[in-house]
């Protein structure tokens, strides 16, 4: 279901585009001259909106954007978009005519795909652009680097394509030990001066994610692909002190619905997994693990009210989640309660609920729902051509 977006609705995620701005020009400097800055705004650019966030991301130094599927690109496209798209999960064949009609960038893993690709694009007088990806070591997509040779001489004489790019993606780069990263690293090499030698050079060769970009000054090449870190979040964990500054770019906030008195002995939510064990003021805010609020935070999370962590109480609903307001002076229905962000002197990063339900800050970012309207501030910066 598509929601009509409801600006009124007090559950909504606030996006800031002047962060993400920021985050990008972080990554461009990093990127130094040599290498281009490719935003990577899949999954709807992690929760935070692909469409705004793309424009911030071109307006601020980036020349690319990835995604994970045709049509997220599509969506792009039909925003009037024309910066270089590239589709960094694998296709079926059915999908070739998506990425040809949109102009696309397409990562292939193996010869038959590019043949698929070849045959859509050649029955459109297109010409299509694939990037090599090579599986040095995520175990997830890509040609082993022995088969890469053999595959870019097939795929040399298909008729409607051209190979432009050669990647690899990294598996452990946010780790502290860098051995398997420059492993990694070292293959990709290997199979780029065959190639070389092979008399088929590919002029864009591009590896690093987030944490390859900050921890791994080698894995910059000529493209780099950050996600996470443009977003606010550190890619490695703990931060270094030497980590550059990152803006986190969204507040997941709503507003008390209601206050209420709850006498020492009575329960909260579901399975009456909370009872108080003193007189206490309860408030409930409607925002539950349908908008992304996860159930794991049942008796576990907090959240911000007046400046104060206000501990959830019981279990999250679907729709609705309690708090703890007890310690809290003036509360009123109305006020505030931020559940991922900053209020006042106070803070709860995605990370910090990442931690609490035994998942990343990518997926507390992703998964909040469709349901909850997005609002942007930092406008909308002049579209690059
Ligand atoms: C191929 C590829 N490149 C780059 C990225 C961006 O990674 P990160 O968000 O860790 O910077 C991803 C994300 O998963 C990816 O799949």
């Amino acid at each position: 279901m598509v929601y009509q977006q409801d600006a009124t609705r007090p559950t909504r995620a606030e996006i800031d585009l002047t962060a993400i701005a920021a985050n990008v020009r972080t990554a461009c400097k990093l990127a130094g001259t040599a290498a281009a800055v490719m935003a990577v705004v899949k999954a709807d650019a992690y929760g935070h909106g692909a469409v705004p966030v793309a424009r911030a991301a071109l307006g601020a130094g980036a020349t690319w954007l990835g995604v994970a599927a045709p049509e997220e690109a599509a969506a792009l496209r039909a925003a009037g978009i024309r910066a270089r798209i590239l589709v960094l999960g694998p296709i079926v064949k059915e999908q070739a005519g998506l990425v040809a009609a949109h102009d696309l960038d397409q990562c292939v893993s193996d010869p038959a795909q590019a043949e698929a690709l070849s045959r859509e694009a050649a029955s459109r007088g297109h010409i299509q652009r694939l990037h090599l990806k090579v599986d040095t070591g995520m175990g997830r997509v890509g040609l082993p680097p022995r088969a890469v040779r053999l595959a870019a001489e097939r795929i040399a004489t298909l008729p409607a394509v051209q190979t432009v790019g050669l990647m690899t993606h990294l598996a452990d780069a946010d780790a502290d030990d860098p051995a398997f990263t420059q492993e990694q690293l070292a293959r990709f090499e290997a199979v780029s001066r065959d190639l070389c030698a092979a008399g088929m050079p590919i002029p864009l060769r591009h590896a690093a994610n987030s944490a390859a970009l900050i921890r791994h000054p080698e894995a910059r090449l000529d493209l780099v692909r950050p996600g996470i870190m443009l977003y606010g979040c550190p890619p490695c964990l703990p931060p270094d002190p030497g980590d550059p500054a990152l803006v986190p770019a969204l507040r997941l906030r709503t507003a008390v619905s209601q206050l209420a008195d709850l006498a020492a002995g009575g329960s909260v939510s579901y399975g009456r997994t909370f009872v108080a064990p003193r007189d206490m003021r309860v408030a409930t805010l409607p925002i539950g693990y349908a908008d992304g609020l996860a159930r794991l935070l049942s008796g576990r999370g907090q959240v911000l009210i007046r400046g104060r962590r206000a501990p959830i109480l019981g279990r999250v609903c679907m729709d609705m989640t309690m708090v703890d307001v007890t310690h809290v002076s003036d509360v009123r229905v109305g006020d505030e309660a931020v559940a991922i962000g900053r209020q006042g002197a106070e803070e709860i990063t995605a990370d910090e609920v990442a931690d609490l339900t035994g998942t990343i800050s990518y997926e507390v970012l992703c998964r909040i729902g469709p349901r909850v309207p997005r609002s942007y501030r930092g406008g909308d910066p002049p579209m690059p051509a």
